[in-house]
């Protein structure tokens, strides 16, 4: 029985959204139907809200800390997803996974270190390393049979004096599931390059059945013993405004470095409402989620539909995981600037430039984001395919 409504068009203007309110100043107009920040349009889940409501009934927001509740129903979710057995002495709390990347970075690399990332890449893997003096080391993903793979050959050529490799799993742009073949190959060569594995899974709660997850972590001892995992119920159930995220470290030394280092920087008390959040949504979720999993299956049936009906040159990567599809246009031969301008300013859509994800490689690429109702995806992709067609 469907219990929860995706198909609700939910007013955001005005919410102090990113997605929505920042369009007048990243693009000059407000009329515009924003497909590009990666969180959706739908209803935060009510035992979310009713769980915040609560807490406020208590009206002292002191300094906080993480409760048993919290730490259970987060280990019990990576157990009963994951297989990850854990307890809450191997987790901490990060305020945001990139923030937790940079903390990693700051933590475990020097000034001029080589850090390796596979591009297209979700952009504050190329700018983290890059702002923060590390030398970026990129190794382009092929396209095989319509889905991102990783090139051995090239990414074992670039590994080499390389100090952390910072992995998209699933792999933002297009929510590539990683299987454990490729998992295990990269932990082989990471391990022989000595090379720290981040593995940010924020994606993972959203693998769309019936794809299955791998975390890194349970690739092998080793592959646990030489990584750090960042989890989030953020892009799951649609909290990321609260900012709450974990950290998950099996070997006993990296975690003591790098805990360590989160407590020296007073991010370890969190916030009330992001813990309050955090385990309600764990410990109540499951329903909620396979719902919505279902209705992004829908939304991802609806883009190739439309694709195949409409803009059969479009050659796109579609999600296993998240709901996000990486579109390459240049089939149609129209130059990247004047594509981009007419996306915004005539289909009045905002998808995310592909150049944002590794440079002009992929000029003409754009990710589109299908986190909302089927009719709003659907008038986006008309409005697309107008512009692409005339
Ligand atoms: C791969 C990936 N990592 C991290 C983030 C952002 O995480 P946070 O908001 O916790 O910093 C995103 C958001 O789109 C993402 O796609």
């Amino acid at each position: 029985m469907k219990k929860y409504n995706f198909d609700e068009i939910i007013g955001r203007k005005g919410s102090d959204c990113f997605k929505w309110d920042a369009l007048p100043s990243m693009y000059g107009r407000d009329d515009l139907t924003p497909m590009w920040v990666a969180d959706m349009d739908f209803r935060s889940p009510d035992f979310v809200f009713d769980a915040i409501r609560h807490r406020c009934n208590h009206e002292v927001l002191g300094y906080t800390m993480p409760s048993e509740g919290y730490w259970n129903a987060v280990t019990s979710w990576l157990h009963k997803h994951y297989e990850i057995n854990t307890t809450k002495e191997s987790l901490h709390f990060i305020p945001g996974i990139v923030a937790g990347i940079a903390y990693t970075l700051l933590c475990f690399t020097q000034q001029g270190d080589k850090v390796l990332v596979t591009t297209p890449v979700y952009p504050p893997f190329l700018n983290l390393p890059n702002e923060s003096g590390r030398e970026l080391v990129c190794s382009p993903l092929r396209i095989i049979d319509g889905r991102f793979a990783v090139d051995f050959d090239d990414f074992e050529r670039k590994a080499r004096g390389c100090k952390l490799f910072i992995m998209s799993n699933p792999h933002n742009p297009a929510g590539t599931i990683w299987g454990r073949e490729t998992l295990a190959r990269i932990a082989d060569i990471c391990e022989r390059n000595g090379i720290l594995v981040v593995s940010d899974e924020i994606h993972a709660d959203l693998t769309l059945p019936p794809h299955k997850h791998q975390s890194f972590s349970t690739v092998s001892p080793s592959a646990a013993d030489n990584s750090l995992t960042f989890m989030a119920p953020s892009k799951t159930f649609n909290i990321a405004g609260l900012g709450s995220s974990i950290c998950y470290v099996a070997n006993e030394a990296i975690r003591k470095r790098f805990f360590g280092w989160l407590d020296a920087l007073g991010v370890a008390g969190g916030n009330i409402f992001a813990f309050t959040a955090a385990e309600a949504a764990f410990a109540n979720g499951e329903e909620w989620l396979a719902q919505m999993l279902d209705y992004l299956n829908g939304n991802v049936a609806l883009l190739k539909d439309f694709l195949a009906a409409k803009m059969p040159k479009v050659k796109p990567v579609l999600p296993e995981a998240s709901y996000l599809a990486w579109l390459d246009f240049s089939a149609y031969g129209i130059d990247h600037k004047v594509l981009a301008d007419r996306f915004i300013n005539e289909a009045k859509v905002v998808m995310n430039d592909g150049t944002t994800f590794g440079g002009e490689a992929f000029s003409c690429c754009f990710r589109l984001n299908l986190g909302c109702p089927h009719a709003m995806l659907k008038e986006a992709l008309e409005n697309i395919a107008s512009v692409i067609n005339s």
